[in-house]
């Protein structure tokens, strides 16, 4: 008897295990950071609670991120809420548009750099888990 309730106990901690894993990845989700596009990753996904930190930051205009271009200029006003950032920009540079990973860091650090606020050191971003 007192073996099949210690093979319950065994059975109840790995159910719950799995279950406190696959919620904290979820909330991962939290970034809304779509990085497939690298593939295997260099690095820990970069801190980014989309909602929290444009209220915190008082962002209100969405294109100030999800921005629209025509022939190489901006268009003000428009925003490309709807799309990744990778459906535009590939790994590579293409000409003037930067690559995946410089597209994040030019938009991420330079508000970050002007504002005199929010992270610009590698590890501030990703964060060792
Ligand atoms: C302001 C935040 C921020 C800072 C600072 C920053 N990164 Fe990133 N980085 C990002 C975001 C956002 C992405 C794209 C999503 C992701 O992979 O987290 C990214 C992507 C990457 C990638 C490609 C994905 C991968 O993991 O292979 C690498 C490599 C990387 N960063 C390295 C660095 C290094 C090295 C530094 C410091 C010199 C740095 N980052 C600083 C936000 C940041
Ligand atoms: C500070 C920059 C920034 C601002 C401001 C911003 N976003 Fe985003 N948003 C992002 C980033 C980065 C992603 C992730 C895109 C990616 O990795 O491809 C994203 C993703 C999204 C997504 C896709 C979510 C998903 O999971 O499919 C939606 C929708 C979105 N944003 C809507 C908005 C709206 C609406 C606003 C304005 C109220 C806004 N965003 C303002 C940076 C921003
Ligand atoms: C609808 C397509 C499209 C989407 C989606 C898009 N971009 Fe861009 N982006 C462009 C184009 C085109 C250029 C190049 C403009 C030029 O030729 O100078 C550009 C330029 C940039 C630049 C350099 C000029 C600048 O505005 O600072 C950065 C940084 C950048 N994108 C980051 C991002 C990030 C981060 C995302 C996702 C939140 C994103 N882009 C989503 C099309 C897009
Ligand atoms: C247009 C300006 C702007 C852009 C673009 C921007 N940030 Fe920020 N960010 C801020 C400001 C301002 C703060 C400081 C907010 C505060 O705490 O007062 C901040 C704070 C942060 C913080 C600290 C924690 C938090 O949520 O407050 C992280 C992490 C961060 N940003 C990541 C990113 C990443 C990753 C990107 C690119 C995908 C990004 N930021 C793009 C303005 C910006």
């Amino acid at each position: 008897m007192r073996h099949i309730l210690y093979r319950y106990f065994i059975f109840c901690s790995v159910v719950l295990c799995v279950t406190f894993c696959s919620i904290s990845a979820f909330s991962q989700d939290d970034t809304y950071l779509k990085v497939d596009a690298f593939g295997e990753l260099e690095r820990p996904v970069s801190a980014f609670d989309h909602d929290e930190h444009n209220d915190k930051a008082a962002l209100e205009d969405c294109s100030v991120c999800h921005h629209v271009y025509e022939d190489g200029k901006l268009v003000e006003g428009e925003s490309s809420e709807d799309q990744a950032c990778a459906d535009c920009h590939t790994l590579k540079a293409q000409g003037s548009q930067p690559g995946l990973m410089m597209a994040y860091h030019q938009q991420c650090k330079s508000c970050h750099i002007e504002s005199k606020n929010g992270p610009v050191a590698c590890g501030e971003c990703h964060v060792k888990k």
